[in-house]
């Protein structure tokens, strides 16, 4: 009986994550040469203490230049003194996990492969379709403008709507923030895309990683970046791990209690022309308890396109990545296995 399992066998809402299958099977396992280290060196985190930028001119361009210096070299932060109250933080990392506890038939209703759909819930990438799955539950909405979207979110927990919409709303807010900051690190003026991000997406990615039986064998996640300008990621243990593009080994992020965890994604890597990485990272597993994670994607508008910030091009420095939106990167992951090959992002690297 074991193991007979392919991708396409296991029915949608009986994934083995979800059905806590006491072994992996085969359409889990990562190839040898891939699979994760789960006790790797940790990683050298840049802490960026997030009230000194509400704070004098003197500190605010202080913090700026430590906010420049983490985006160049590590693509990844933490950040503290964010102002959202630890109670926030825990009532949303509760209400997260009180809905991945519920029968299956109140997540089904969810349930998609529709990478289009504004409120969805899955597991692995694409549920059966591609071809190595990933031990991973999630539920996925847009939360911006909230009014919009909350009353599609789910009814089940109760409190559901409020405490993650209560966290969605003071995310967004640091995300301006933060999106004033690193525009000013670049150099390039800090209301540069100000409006548009101000109308831009906001998607919230609820993620559950249940216990696995064989946590070196299998991934959470695969190796990816972004497709947004950041995500601003909240954790309730440790398991993500980043690659170190200085010497290509992965470390992993420690959780450090009431902090939250900045990823420089694709946009404005694209808008830097490089000068910030988006960084590669990967969930990995354990075989003892449920790790829930929140992860806030911040980006431009669905069809607004994100291009290299003119400051930065000129007819001696042109530009190095083609423009794209969210939609072109839905277009490409409907069509694409992201879990192997080409990355959105290799096909937006201009050869000049
Ligand atoms: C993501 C992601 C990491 C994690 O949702 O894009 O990278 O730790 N999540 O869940
Ligand atoms: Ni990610």
């Amino acid at each position: 009986m074991e193991n007979r399992e392919n991708s396409s066998s296991l029915a949608m809402g009986k994934s083995a994550q979800e059905m806590g299958l006491p072994y992996v099977p085969e359409c889990y396992k990562i190839p040898s040469s891939h699979r994760p280290i789960l006790t790797p060196e940790t990683v050298d985190m840049p802490v960026i203490n997030f009230a000194r930028l509400r704070q004098s001119e003197e500190q605010r361009s202080m913090v700026i230049k430590e906010l420049g210096n983490a985006c160049r070299h590590m693509g990844f932060f933490q950040i503290v003194n964010h102002g959202i109250c630890q109670y926030i933080l825990d009532e949303a990392l509760s209400s997260a996990f009180d809905f991945f506890k519920l029968p299956a038939e109140e997540k089904v209703k969810f349930m998609s492969n529709d990478v289009y759909k504004p409120v969805r819930y899955g597991t692995s990438l694409k549920d059966r379709i591609d071809k190595i799955q990933f031990w991973r539950v999630f539920l996925k909405h847009y939360a911006h403008p909230l009014d919009d979207w909350i009353d599609s979110w789910p009814q089940n927990p109760p409190n559901y709507r409020y405490v993650i919409g209560h966290y969605c709303v003071e995310v967004r807010k640091l995300a301006l923030e933060l999106m004033g900051a690193i525009t000013e690190s670049l150099g390039i003026v800090p209301t540069y895309l100000a409006k548009k991000i101000n109308e831009g997406m906001q998607v919230m990615t609820v993620n559950c990683y249940p216990p696995c039986p064989q946590p070196d064998i299998a991934l959470g996640l695969p190796p990816h970046s972004d497709y947004s300008c950041f995500t601003i990621l909240l954790q309730s243990s440790p398991g993500l791990q980043i690659l170190d593009s200085k010497n290509g080994k992965w470390k992993s992020v420690p959780e450090v209690h009431g902090a939250l965890e900045v990823h420089i994604g694709d946009h404005i890597e694209v808008l830097s022309k490089g000068i910030y990485k988006s960084v590669v990272h990967r969930a990995t597993l354990n075989s003892k308890r449920t790790r829930i994670s929140l992860a806030s994607l911040h980006s431009l508008e669905l069809e607004e396109k994100i291009e290299t910030a003119k400051e930065l091009v000129d007819e001696q420095n042109p530009k190095r990545y083609k423009e794209s939106s969210v939609k072109d990167f839905l277009n490409f992951i409907s069509k694409n296995d992201i879990g192997e090959g080409k990355s959105f992002m290799d096909t937006l690297k201009m050869k000049n």
